[in-house]
């Protein structure tokens, strides 16, 4: 009787072990599937981009701080009349998404979402949408 119990015990203990590292796979696999739905789609300056810079970095990119300005309403003419800080037809030159990307002088002040959302933003055309 004892034994059985044992068993019976031993079997629950590996059934939940074996239902612990299910779980835990899906979780190995879930990194590029939580990355994925930030970069599809249109991203939207105002919508995603902003919010960044506001978030983030307006506390030392403002009037009278440090260029360029990144405050709401005069951020994007401030990246525009930049030169180097986007740059449409090679994204990846471009200086915003190089300091933001991981590595990059700015990248402890947003994710690497941010900085993916950035490139994706500067690869469709860097529109003020
Ligand atoms: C604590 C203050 C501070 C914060 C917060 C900050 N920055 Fe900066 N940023 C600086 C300083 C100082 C410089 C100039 C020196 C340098 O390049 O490291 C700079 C430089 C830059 C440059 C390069 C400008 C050029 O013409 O080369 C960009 C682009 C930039 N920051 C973007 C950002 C973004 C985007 C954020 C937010 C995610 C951010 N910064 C947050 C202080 C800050």
């Amino acid at each position: 009787m004892q034994s059985k119990k044992l068993k019976k015990l031993l079997t629950i203990v590996l059934v939940l072990f074996i239902f612990s590292s299910c779980t835990k796979d899906v979780i190995v696999t879930d990194p590029p599937a939580i990355k994925a739905p930030v970069v599809p789609g249109q991203i939207s300056f105002s919508g995603r981009i902003q919010p960044i810079f506001t978030a983030n970095c307006v506390k030392c990119h403002k009037v009278g701080g440090v260029a360029p300005v990144l405050e709401e309403g005069k951020s994007y003419q401030a990246l525009m009349n930049t030169p180097g800080l986007i740059n449409t037809a090679a994204p990846a030159s471009s200086i915003l998404y190089q300091e933001m990307a991981p590595g990059g002088s700015m990248s402890s002040f947003c994710t690497v979402a941010d900085s993916d959302s950035t490139y994706k933003w500067i690869s469709q055309g860097a529109k003020n949408n």
